[in-house]
């Protein structure tokens, strides 16, 4: 398929890396222009392009930047098909978005959709970015980590799924945008690096009000002992994950 990916960072990177060796035609853009995306993220064809140029002409829109950045993207989302599928990755950390972004309450694909102004699919949000780089697993693979997709139209829902198993996970089928807060920030699912048979569950438990309080604790500790802005290592962050998000009861 022809993909676009804007943004280059801690997610951003491992889809480049993973989408295009899995033979995707892959154009990725970042926000300070091609001549500053690294040589060692190309190796298997991908282009470096503009924003505007990893927009135009694709299949697939992957859209791996802050939520903040989201808006400032609308005009160039509208370059796309009406067909083509944009896959959103993001999160809400009002600490770093801004405390006033998003109105309270509001499932954060459904903003980002009404802010692009066209359907959406979220998928490899609920995955930290060490376990993204380094966790995938051929498809059957004992202990294959599975990933929550939600999207509201069935073409955006199956390409994003295709994809995720694509990079190295299990895809499961997590409803629609509006049930989607089930895999913010702070809910089970978030970070813990469930399979197939445990992710079902953790959608279930879930707790709206509950996962912005976790979702800050989690970032507390974070900040505690990484310092602001660090992503930690894939165990540690899946340990501290699973006991702040799943509790004591929860089998995993
Ligand atoms: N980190 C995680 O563990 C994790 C896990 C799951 C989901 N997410 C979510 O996925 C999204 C990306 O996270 P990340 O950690 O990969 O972020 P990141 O490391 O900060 O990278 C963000 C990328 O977005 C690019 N960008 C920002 N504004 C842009 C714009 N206006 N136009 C084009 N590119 C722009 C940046 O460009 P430059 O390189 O030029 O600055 C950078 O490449 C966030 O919403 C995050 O919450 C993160």
């Amino acid at each position: 398929m022809k993909i676009g990916i804007i943004g280059t960072g801690h997610i951003g990177a491992s889809l480049v890396r993973k989408l295009s060796e899995a033979g995707h035609d892959v154009k990725v853009a970042n926000s300070r222009g091609p001549e500053t995306i690294a040589d060692d993220l190309l190796t298997h064809g991908a282009r470096a392009v503009t924003a505007e140029q990893a927009a135009t002409d694709v299949e697939v829109l992957v859209l791996s930047v802050p939520l903040s950045a989201i808006p400032g993207l609308a005009d160039l989302v509208k370059r796309l098909l009406e067909q083509a599928t944009v896959v959103e990755t993001s999160n809400y950390y009002p600490q770093r978005d801004g405390a006033e972004l998003l109105p309270e309450g509001i499932v954060e694909s459904l903003w980002v959709s009404e802010q692009l102004g066209r359907p959406v699919a979220k998928a490899w949000n609920a995955i930290g970015s060490a376990s993204l780089a380094t966790n995938g697993r051929p498809q059957g693979a004992e202990g294959r980590i599975a990933l929550p997709v939600a999207a509201d139209r069935d073409q955006d829902k199956k390409i994003a799924m295709q994809l995720v198993e694509q990079t190295g996970f299990d895809a499961h089928d997590a409803g629609s945008l509006a049930e989607s807060w089930r895999q913010q920030p702070g809910t089970p699912c978030y970070g813990t690096d469930l399979t197939l048979e445990q992710l079902p569950a953790a959608l279930a438990a879930a707790d709206r009000e509950q996962a912005p309080v976790r979702r800050d604790i989690i970032v507390q500790i974070f900040t505690t002992w990484l310092g602001a802005g660090t992503n930690p290592d894939a165990e540690w962050g899946v340990a501290m994950a699973r006991l702040v998000e799943c509790g004591p009861d929860f089998q995993f």
